[in-house]
């Protein structure tokens, strides 16, 4: 059985006086200890955040695919994993979308991720046209096709389903449509990985919230949630967190 993940994504929001947030979050975390919880916080908040989050793992949100070099403004998985990161999100439809990166950038930014001890939050998902066209099915089966990175396992590789049209605008799809798009991912994964596809969780992201969290983490196929908005704070993300505890009994 898939154990649920919450996993928060703090996008380009947080300063030092965000802190106390985390630590509660990470007393949330430490109360529900039948679920995973971890926060992926801008770069800058990555050290002071291990500091105070006592066993909440602390993510990143990007990192370069090389190890070094003249790539001025960028992060490498080796710094990091210094910080004490312990895992980083590739492939977020808003880096495709302001950074025009692609599934295969995805690709080599998750294998950069895996050299330095990463886990990889892999994002797939289609826009508000191509699931308009009907496109979503294809879409996210062809993300997954280019962006897996090579010898991709439960233990460290998670996928997140994100449709871009459900990020940060409170519309969600329904749960039929999640628990369709999940299987779609799940049976591509399977294709790539055969058997270890049963053990590689699957994130819904896109306007989870307190009130929808507990039916959409108890969809099939739904292994966890990937929040953005909601995680900013303790008194929105724990709800969510208590959600999972709820379908995990
Ligand atoms: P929201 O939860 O704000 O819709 O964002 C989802 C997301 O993009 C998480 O990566």
């Amino acid at each position: 059985m898939r154990r649920k993940l919450v996993a928060g994504n703090w996008k380009m929001f947080g300063l030092k006086t965000d802190l106390g947030e985390i630590e509660k979050i990470a007393a949330a975390a430490a109360a529900n200890p039948q679920v995973d919880v971890a926060l992926c916080v801008p770069f800058t908040l990555i050290a002071p955040a291990v500091a105070v989050a006592a066993g909440l793992p602390i993510g990143a949100q990007d990192l370069h695919e090389a190890d070094k070099g003249p790539h001025t403004g960028c992060i490498s998985g080796a710094m990091l994993a210094e910080l004490g990161a312990t895992l980083t999100i590739v492939g977020h439809s808003e880096r495709r979308a302001d950074q025009h990166e692609t599934s295969h950038d995805a690709w080599a930014k998750a294998a950069a991720a895996r050299r330095h001890g990463l886990k990889v939050i892999l994002c797939c998902g289609e826009t508000e046209a191509e699931h308009n066209a009907g496109r979503a099915e294809r879409i996210v089966q062809s993300q997954i096709e280019k962006s897996l990175p090579d010898l991709a396992g439960p233990e460290w590789l998670t996928l997140a389903y994100e449709p871009r049209w459900a990020i940060g605008t409170g519309k969600t799809p329904s749960l039929e449509d999640i628990a369709a798009m999940h299987a779609i991912g799940r049976a591509k994964l399977r294709t790539m990985v055969g058997d270890a596809a049963d053990g590689i969780r699957i994130l819904y992201g896109g306007s989870v919230t307190g009130t929808n969290a507990e039916a959409i983490l108890a969809t099939d196929n739904v292994d966890g949630a990937l929040v953005g908005g909601a995680s900013l704070t303790a008194e929105k993300f724990v709800p969510i967190i208590e959600a999972a505890a709820r379908v995990s009994r």
